[in-house]
């Protein structure tokens, strides 16, 4: 959603806070801000509509600069994108605050401020944090016990940076329902949504847990917990590298994600797989009684993820386990009945999405068994908050269309479900099945590069998309969800209208809607439903439907350009990962598209890479 940064040290900081928030405008990026500190010590702020590079920009030419700041990438909840709107907002030139979250009881906060004369500048619910801050400075002049005093009057999501005139040596941070890190360096302390802001600056950092407040200083940080204690968070050391979030020589990061994935599948496979068996050992010790207790599962999720979660049940249920599957946004507000021997898995990227990890909460709340997340970010909430966790070892997705993040959710997800087939189909021991899957996942990085060598064709077939304002995208079985995955990545990047239908619903309404002004996308593996999946193309083909088949050569379909049919073909595979194969050609053609379209790639307008609040 949004991003924050902050910085103390004894050097200017704002290269570091611009660094910083170029590095998560993936998490929004309407508008961006930033304060300091300056040498007369007046709080000193540049705010602009647009990317960090415009905030740049006005940086240096009002030559901003100081010791310690905050600054804000947003993605607007409350208020339309303006400079008036952007982040840090000021009180009385005195205080100022960055905030990532939602304030529920903004209004009612408003209405109190306004009877005791404060003035607003913005139409945002953050801004009645700044005021109340002010408000309890009048007290004492402890910006930690001021900052302690307005949280405990919020209702909603916070992560909070705040700076003081009349503290000009501490930076204060506190949390709840949206993440925040702490970086330490020597002798210069670094506060982040996501440690990716902060890379080029340190590695040494600590997660601060919900409730915590901190106290930061150039030498020593203090942290208290929710009930006020002084405590110790773990000190931990990023893996991240600044190579990750760097776009090398491709143009988008989409386009890097995309060709990345040989890569991300091995690193997911990595350690995972034994001879003939997944080595559940490595998802965590907790793994073992976890998976002998589990009888049924409840898959939860928002977007990409949640149609990586529509394709495990297909793994899930063939293997014997009743499956599921619900998007978090609507879980979290029904009353299902509970077998509490169910396992509860959420998957996501970022783990921070606010209606995932409401999810989960709810899940404890009502019982389920036990928790299990499938997440590409150890530090974040989500992997914290569950009882196990599969990490995805995608590396940073900097792109807002998930790409990496899908494919190596699925695959976290084949190895979970072979694992729990073990427990259903072969006893303890191993069979034929097992050993064929476990092999076909060793394939998988080859035949993900094997996929990736139809972009030239894809990129052809883009231009049929040109003119375009809709699109169909077909598929049966568990390639129903890879033709939802593509329709949503369609719609993300170009802008075009697309809905998947699963292929056999077509004749029940869709139908009505093909001419040859509607492409049709289908996505057509050499399964037990292709022959049926046929006679869904012959509906389309016979009423003149404009169709680009994605089919294994053993199919039988042909391109006919008379007929308006194009096919490419992918090489076989297993029907298990084809899923996970047939995904590639969806991406690269969304892709193409939206190049054709001349779209933002990597930052679709209107949405964010991680979605932390409601
Ligand atoms: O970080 P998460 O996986 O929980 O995010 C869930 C969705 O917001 C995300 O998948 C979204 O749909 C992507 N933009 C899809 O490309």
């Amino acid at each position: 959603m949004c991003g924050i940064v902050g910085a103390i040290a004894n050097r200017d900081i704002t290269p570091v806070l611009i660094d910083g928030l170029k590095r998560m405008e993936y998490r929004g990026y309407d508008s961006a801000g930033l304060a300091v500190l300056n040498s007369e010590r007046q709080i000193a702020r540049e705010r602009s509509t647009g990317r960090v590079a415009s905030l740049e920009s006005l940086v240096k030419e009002s030559n901003l600069s100081g010791n310690i700041g905050i600054a804000h990438t947003r993605w607007a909840t409350h208020g339309k994108p303006s400079v008036d709107n952007a982040h840090p907002h000021i009180s009385k030139g005195s205080v100022s605050v960055v905030h990532n979250g939602i304030i529920e009881n903004h209004e009612e906060l408003r209405r109190q401020q306004l009877a005791k004369g404060y003035k607003f500048t913005s139409e945002t619910d953050s801004e009645v944090i700044v005021h109340q801050i002010e408000f309890h400075l009048k007290d004492s002049d402890n910006l930690c016990e001021a900052v302690q005093k307005t949280v405990a009057e919020l209702e909603g999501a916070y992560a909070l940076g705040v700076i003081c005139r009349n503290n000009p040596n501490t930076l204060v941070v506190t949390r709840r329902g949206a993440p925040l890190v702490i970086g330490f360096g020597k002798d210069e302390t670094f506060i982040a949504s996501d440690m990716s802001a902060l890379i080029s600056v340190v590695r040494e950092y600590c997660v601060l847990e919900e409730g915590d407040i901190a106290t930061v200083r150039t030498g020593k940080t203090t942290i208290y917990n929710e009930h006020g204690t002084e405590v110790e968070r773990e000190r931990l050391t990023s893996s991240l590298s600044s190579d990750d979030a760097e776009l090398g020589d491709y143009r988008y990061f989409m386009e890097k994600e995309i060709h990345e994935q040989t890569r991300s599948i091995t690193e997911t496979l990595e350690g995972r797989i034994g001879k003939d068996s997944i080595l559940e050992l490595a998802f965590g010790p907790e793994a073992r009684p976890i998976l002998n207790d589990t009888q049924e599962i409840k898959l939860v999720a928002c977007g990409t993820s949640y149609h990586a979660a529509c394709v495990a049940r297909y793994w899930f249920e063939e293997f014997g386990f009743k499956t599921d599957v619900e998007v978090a946004s609507e879980f979290r507000y029904r009353t299902p009945v509970v077998n509490p021997k169910t396992l509860f898995i959420t998957i996501s990227q970022s783990g921070e999405t606010a209606d995932t990890l409401a999810a989960l909460q709810y899940a404890k709340k009502l019982g389920f068994a036990h928790s299990l997340c499938i997440c590409n970010v150890p530090e974040s909430s989500l992997v914290r908050q569950s009882d196990l966790a599969i990490m995805t070892h995608a590396g940073p997705e900097i792109g807002v269309a998930s790409t990496k993040a899908f494919t190596t959710q699925l695959v976290a997800l084949l190895m979970l479900a072979i694992a729990l087939r073990s427990r259903r189909c072969a006893g303890d021991g191993c069979d034929q099945q097992q050993l064929d899957l476990v092999n076909e996942l060793r394939t998988l990085p080859a035949k993900i590069d094997d996929a990736l060598q139809n972009e030239a064709l894809i990129e052809q077939v883009a231009k049929q998309f040109e003119d375009k304002n809709h699109a169909l995208f077909l598929g049966r079985g568990a390639h129903y969800p890879i033709a939802m995955e593509g329709a949503l990545k369609l719609k993300e990047i170009s802008y075009i209208h697309a809905e998947a239908y699963a292929a056999g619903e077509l004749k029940h309404g869709p139908l009505a809607l093909v001419d040859e002004n509607m492409p049709v996308v289908v996505v057509a593996p050499n399964d037990t439903l292709l022959e049926k999946l046929k006679s869904n193309i012959e509906e389309v083909r016979a009423r003149g439907g404009r169709m680009i088949v994605f089919a294994d050569p053993a199919s039988g379909l042909k391109t006919d350009e008379d007929e308006g049919m194009t096919v490419i073909n992918i090489a076989p595979v297993n029907s298990y990962i084809a899923p996970i194969i047939y995904t590639i050609p969806l991406q690269l053609l969304s892709f193409h598209v939206a190049l054709i379209k001349g779209t933002d790639v990597d930052k679709p307008r209107n949405l964010a890479k991680s979605v932390t609040v409601e």
